[in-house]
């Protein structure tokens, strides 16, 4: 296992006005902090070159493997800030994971543990002043990692460039607004033995025609739903998918087109605190409607790391659309976010072990 020696270069930071004026409205993913951390892999030497250094663009040749070809993976991961001026991570054990797993499955080199920690720990040291204090803020980190090789062949790539940026984030809101969802009829987000576990660049890239046709049904996003039947409700755009049946919450189970969210895990763990019973199992379009219009669902919601979680008003098809609940933001959403952020802000105790303190 390599252990990767990060080399510090720092950079005038931003003047402390002008970061703070950002800091009390971020939004998401428009901003970034004064540095970024970068390392990169040769089939040769492996891990090497780790940096923090100051933000900048990269310079890269047209032939570049990731332009062509797609080798890239993602994570979104959050810190918080504390009182004491220290800051908090979200579960980055998970999202370390999530990464090597990403990376398996794109034939590209696993960053270990111990490197993704160091890699995002690194970048909360030197831009800590970065993080917003408001509950619901946070400061989102990004690492991701491209084939960075200069060559036409297809095949995997032999270099590759791993980095992390980090982004001041909106407030997931106490009282979010519910969102519109459009159940696509003609495209699918993901097949068995395909990559709909993971978080590669073309997961996301592939989903956006659909989109833009959830938009222009007036919708937010897009429900995903199996690419076999196209009956079973799968996932919202790159967020897991959950229902309230009274006392009851239900969420697809994991599978080989399902991305096992971290906040999906967290929810599902929090729900017992609540006296909820929780419920892995497969639910259809059809279901869903029904439960809707007879009462017996009453809440839905959408959930990930950076959206935190988002309720869910309507359901939008071809055939016609209906309402979940009276539309609006339900009890349970409601509270399963306030535990949620109350741990994340540290109002009560981490009994999960999910923070992590650099
Ligand atoms: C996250 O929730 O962190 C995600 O990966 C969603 C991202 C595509 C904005």
């Amino acid at each position: 296992m390599t252990t990767l020696d990060f080399a510090h270069e720092r950079t005038d930071p931003m003047p402390a006005e002008q970061r703070e004026e950002f800091l009390r409205m971020p939004g998401f993913g428009s901003l970034y902090s004064d540095h970024m951390v970068t390392a990169r892999w040769t089939a040769d030497r492996g891990w090497h070159d780790a940096r923090s250094r100051p933000l900048a663009a990269f310079t890269l040749h047209p032939a570049t493997m990731a332009f062509h070809y797609g080798q890239t993976i993602f994570e979104g991961l959050k810190a918080f800030w504390r009182p004491d001026g220290r800051h908090v991570l979200f579960r980055p054990r998970d999202h370390a994971a999530r990464f090597a797993r990403s990376a398996r499955r794109m034939a590209m080199p696993e960053l270990p543990e111990t490197d993704f920690l160091a890699a995002v720990t690194a970048l909360l040291c030197i831009d800590g002043d970065w993080v917003p204090r408001a509950r619901g803020h946070s400061f989102y980190l990004r690492p991701f990692m491209i084939a960075s090789e200069t060559h036409l062949s297809n095949r995997p790539a032999e270099e590759y460039l791993f980095a992390v940026i980090g982004s001041p984030a909106r407030p997931a809101a106490a009282e979010p607004a519910p969102i519109r969802l459009w159940a696509s009829p003609e495209y699918v987000r993901a097949a068995d033995g395909g990559t709909g576990t993971i978080k590669c660049g073309g997961n996301y890239g592939g989903s956006y025609v659909a989109q833009r046709e959830a938009a222009a049904h007036g919708c937010h996003q897009v429900v995903w739903l199996d690419a076999r039947e196209r009956r079973y409700v799968e996932e919202v755009g790159g967020s897991n998918l959950f229902f309230v049946e009274g006392d009851r919450l239900v969420t697809p189970p994991l599978s080989e087109t399902l991305l096992a969210g971290v906040t999906r895990d967290s929810i599902l763990r929090l729900a017992g605190r609540l006296g909820l019973a929780v419920a892995e199992e497969p639910v259809t379009l059809e279901d869903w409607e029904r439960g809707c219009r007879s009462g017996r669902i009453t809440e839905t919601f959408a959930c990930g790391t950076a959206r935190a979680l988002a309720p869910v008003g309507h359901a939008v098809t071809p055939a016609g659309e209906w309402a979940i609940g009276d539309g609006t933001t339900g009890p349970v959403t409601r509270r399963l976010l306030n535990t949620l952020l109350d741990i994340q802000y540290g109002e009560t105790p981490d009994e999960f072990g999910w923070l992590h303190t650099p």
